[in-house]
C-alpha cells in the first residue's frame, strides 16, 4: 500500500454525502415543530456508546447511519421553537453553513496575517458597537461566558494588584503569583453565575474569596450589604479587587443598579466587571438599552453571542477596556510565535493568543460574522425586543390564571413560574409536585422549560431568547402546565384518601 491521507477514496460519493447532509439538516431545521423538543435515548441506543474505538474503516455513509440514528434524535432540542431551557440560542441557518466554511479552511485563529485573524477583529468592534463600549476597548472571542467571565476577572487581578501603587504591598501576580500576598477579593450577588465561582478558584484567589453578597426582592445585589462587605474585608486586611455587577442573571434575569456599581467601584479603586451573558444584548435595542444603562461604564464585559444573538455553540466574548491591560495578563515569550516583520508570521492584526489561555483558536469568527452581514443589527433587536413582549405576554397569562402564579418579577426575558391550582403557598406538597411535572413535560416532548429555586419554592423557569419561539407557543406551554398540574393534584389528593 502506497501513502494514505484522510481524504475520501472516492470524492463524489464524499460530495453526493456532503449535499445529502446539507439536504436532511435543512429539512431538520424546517421541520422542527413537527419533533419531540427533547426525548429521552432508549437504552439499546445508550449502550452503542460503549463501543470501542474501531481499528479499521467504516463507509462514510454507514457512519453517517450511525448519528441519524443515535445522535440526531436524542440531542438537547435548543433549536426547536419550544425550548427555553437554562438560557441557549438556536442556531442559525447561514452559520451552520459558516460552520462548514470554517471546518473546510481550519483555520487556526491566532494572529498570524491569516483573513481569519481580520474577521475576527472585525467582529470585536461589531460586538463594542452593539453593546455601546467604549471604542478603544480590546476583545477577544472565547467558547462561552465562562471563559470570558475569567478573562476580565484574569484582567482585573493582575492589573488592580500591579496598580495598587498606593498601597504597600502592590503585587506584581504575573510574575510572582499570589503567595504571601493579603487575600484578593471579589464580590458579587447570591444570583451571580457559577462561572463566577470557577474563575476566582482557577485565579488562585478561592471560592472563599468570592463573596456572594445578599439580594433585594428584585434580585438586585443589595448595595448596602456590598459596600458592608468591602469595608469588613478591607478592615480584616483583604485586599478588595473587582465588583461583578449582573446583566440578566440566569435564575431570573434580573439586573443589578450597574451605574451605582460603577460608582461604587470607583469610589472603592475597585475593577467593574460585568457578567452580560445574554442581557447585554439588551444593549441592542434602543427601548431596552436603559435596562442595562451602566453597562458602557465596566471595565470588562463578559457576553455570549450563542445565547441571545442565537449563534451555534460556541460563541462568547470578552471585552476589556485597554488594549494594553488585556494583552499584558496573558502575553507570554515563545520565540516559534514571535511575530515577524513579512510573511504568513507578519503582525499584522491583533495578535489573539495573546490575549486569553489560548493558543490554537477556532474560527468561531466566521459564523457570526456572516449570520450578522446576513440579517444585519436591526434584525437581531427586533428579534430581543419581540422575545421581551413574548415573556411579557407569558408574565401575563400567568397572573391571568387561576392555577398558576410567578415565582419572581418577569424580568427582560425570563418568566419564573409554578402550577399551585388549589394549594396554599407553603404547601410542602408544591414543589414535587412541580418537579414531577416539570420532568412530564419535557419527557411529552410538548415544551422544555428548566429549573430553579428561588427563596425555597421550585420554580419552572422559562428563558426566552428563542427567535423561533411564536407566542401562541406560550398559550400552549400554560395549557399544558395547567393540565399536568390539574392531573397530578387530583392524583395526589386522590391518594391521600
Ligand atoms: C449570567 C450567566 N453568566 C455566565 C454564564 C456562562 O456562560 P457559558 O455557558 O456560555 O459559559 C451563563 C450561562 O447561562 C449565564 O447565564
Amino acid at each position: 500500500m502506497g501513502e494514505q491521507t484522510l481524504d475520501p477514496e472516492s470524492w463524489d460519493e464524499m460530495r453526493a454525502l456532503g449535499h445529502r447532509m446539507v439536504d436532511d439538516m435543512f429539512a431538520y431545521l424546517q421541520n422542527l415543530r413537527d419533533r419531540p423538543v427533547w426525548q429521552p435515548m432508549p437504552d439499546e441506543v445508550r449502550a452503542r456508546f460503549q463501543e470501542p474505538a474501531p481499528s479499521g474503516p467504516t463507509a462514510p455513509g454507514r457512519v453517517y447511519e450511525d448519528f441519524l440514528e443515535t445522535v440526531l434524535p436524542y440531542v438537547t432540542g435548543n433549536a426547536h421553537p419550544r425550548f427555553w431551557g437554562w438560557v441557549c440560542g438556536q442556531g442559525i441557518p447561514i452559520a451552520m453553513l459558516a460552520e462548514l466554511l470554517a471546518g473546510a479552511i481550519d483555520s487556526s485563529v491566532d494572529g498570524f496575517d491569516d483573513a481569519g485573524t481580520h474577521v475576527e477583529a472585525q467582529v470585536i468592534e461589531w460586538c463594542k458597537t452593539m453593546l455601546g463600549y467604549r471604542s478603544q476597548a480590546s476583545g477577544l472571542l472565547v467558547s462561552g461566558c465562562s471563559m470570558a467571565n475569567f478573562v476580565g476577572l484574569a484582567v482585573a487581578r493582575n492589573t488592580v494588584a500591579r496598580d495598587a501603587a498606593h498601597l504597600a504591598d502592590s503585587v506584581d501576580v504575573k510574575h510572582r503569583g499570589l503567595a504571601g500576598f493579603a487575600p484578593m477579593t471579589v464580590y458579587a450577588s447570591t444570583e451571580g453565575h457559577s462561572s463566577l465561582q470557577k474563575a476566582v478558584q482557577l485565579l488562585g484567589l478561592g471560592t472563599d474569596g468570592l463573596r456572594k453578597v445578599p439580594v433585594d426582592a428584585g434580585y438586585r445585589i443589595d448595595l448596602a450589604a456590598l459596600e458592608a462587605a468591602i469595608a469588613a474585608d478591607r478592615a480584616a486586611g483583604r485586599r478588595p479587587l473587582c465588583v461583578v455587577g449582573n446583566a440578566g442573571t440566569v435564575n431570573t434575569g434580573a439586573i443589578d443598579d450597574l451605574p451605582a456599581l460603577a460608582d461604587l467601584a470607583a469610589r472603592e479603586d475597585l475593577w467593574f466587571h460585568v457578567d452580560g451573558a445574554f442581557g447585554a444584548c439588551a444593549a441592542l435595542s434602543p427601548g431596552l438599552r436603559p435596562l442595562v444603562a451602566g453597562l458602557e461604564r465596566a471595565d470588562s464585559i463578559a457576553f455570549d453571542l450563542h445565547k441571545w444573538m442565537y449563534f451555534p455553540y460556541e460563541a462568547g466574548c470578552a471585552l476589556v477596556r485597554s488594549d494594553a491591560e488585556h494583552r499584558e495578563a496573558f502575553r507570554y515569550e515563545a520565540a516559534y510565535m514571535a511575530p515577524a516583520t513579512r510573511g504568513l508570521a507578519a503582525a499584522r492584526s491583533q495578535q489573539f493568543t495573546e490575549y486569553g489561555p489560548q493558543l490554537s483558536r477556532g474560527f468561531r469568527a466566521l459564523k457570526l460574522w456572516m449570520g450578522i452581514k446576513e440579517h444585519g443589527l436591526d434584525r437581531f433587536r427586533v428579534l430581543i425586543e419581540q422575545n421581551v413582549e413574548q415573556a411579557a405576554y407569558l408574565g401575563r397569562l400567568v397572573e391571568e390564571s387561576s392555577e398558576l402564579e410567578l415565582l419572581a418579577p418577569v424580568s427582560l426575558n425570563v418568566v419564573c413560574l409554578r402550577y399551585r391550582g388549589g394549594l396554599e403557598p407553603d404547601d410542602p406538597r408544591l414543589n414535587p409536585l412541580n418537579q414531577e411535572l416539570l420532568a412530564r413535560l419535557q419527557e411529552s416532548g410538548v415544551a422544555v422549560p428548566s429549573h430553579t429555586v428561588l427563596e425555597g419554592r421550585f420554580a419552572i423557569r422559562v428563558s426566552n431568547t428563542n427567535h423561533r419561539t411564536l407566542s401562541t407557543d406560550f398559550d400552549l406551554l400554560v395549557a399544558e402546565v395547567e393540565r399536568l398540574g390539574r392531573d397530578l393534584e387530583k392524583a395526589d389528593s386522590e391518594s391521600a384518601q
